[in-house]
């Protein structure tokens, strides 16, 4: 088993990606915090795992929450931290709130500059890792997804720099760049009114069936946070169906 003895805080736990990685996470022998907004969905992610996780809900806008997620997740040490939860908005830019832009620069990008620092001494003490979830809005300008693409390159930006500030101390951090998976994220926002839905689509996934499912991220998140990719840190790994590849 990948993470036999291992102790991993997951947050985004309670849907999606998250979910599925807490599954997988926890199918092979690790023993998890679990960390959302939403406690019932938490609930919920937990009575699939193989291994009963610590379940603790907290608020990415309120960053003395992060920090207090943390603190329960390393009691007895930590060895991994996979920064999952994340937040969608998009429009036409000449009507998007700057309201909107700002929360989700918070809740993508600086709560996982946050949880990473609080995570960061007791990740020191293990050697451990860092998995955060960018996305292919990190790698390129993407109509309508102004916010979310800057808050996204954000966390592409906030990877690379802790890998090499902490990389001779033999912490590996890197990041997931999905494409479109089917997750509520996606199926649940509706487009917003006045997309030119050509534009949209020259992102569309390649392979035949290439939208993603939340399993298949959690395959790479499972990859990266193991000694399998011990040589792996500052990079941006994408599985998106070939979305980016032209
Ligand atoms: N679904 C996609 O196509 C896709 C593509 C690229 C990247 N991503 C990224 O993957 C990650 C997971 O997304 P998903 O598709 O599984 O979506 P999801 O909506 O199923 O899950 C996101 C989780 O984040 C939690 N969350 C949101 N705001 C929060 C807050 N303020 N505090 C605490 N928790 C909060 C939600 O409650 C939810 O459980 C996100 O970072 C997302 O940006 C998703």
């Amino acid at each position: 088993m990948l993470f036999e003895g291992k102790r991993g805080l997951i947050t985004g736990a309670a849907s999606g990606i998250g979910r599925a990685t807490a599954i997988k996470f926890a199918a092979e022998g690790a023993q998890l915090t679990i960390g959302d907004r939403n406690l019932a969905g938490l609930e919920e992610t937990a009575a699939l795992m193989a291994i009963k996780p610590v379940v603790q809900a907290y608020d990415a806008t309120d960053y003395a929450s992060c920090r207090a997620l943390v603190d329960v997740a390393a009691r007895d040490g930590l060895d991994v931290l996979c920064n999952i939860a994340g937040l969608l908005k998009w429009g036409p830019s000449e009507t998007f709130s700057a309201e909107d832009f700002d929360l989700l620069m918070n809740v993508n990008a600086s709560s996982v500059f946050v949880i990473c620092q609080a995570a960061i001494p007791h990740l020191l003490k293990t050697k451990g890792v860092i998995v955060n979830t960018a996305s292919t809005a990190a790698l390129q300008g993407q109509p309508y997804n102004i916010g979310y693409s800057a808050s996204k390159h954000a966390v592409a930006a906030i990877t690379k720099g802790l890998a090499i500030e902490y990389a001779a101390a033999g912490l590996r951090v890197n990041a997931i760049c999905p494409g479109h998976v089917v997750t509520p994220m996606t199926q649940n926002t509706a487009p917003p009114e006045g997309v030119d839905w050509a534009l949209m689509m020259r992102n569309a996934p390649k392979l035949l069936d290439g939208s993603c499912e939340p399993e298949d991220i959690a395959e790479m998140f499972a990859f990266l946070a193991s000694d399998k990719a011990r040589k792996a840190t500052g990079a941006l790994f994408t599985v998106d169906g070939g979305q980016l590849a032209g």
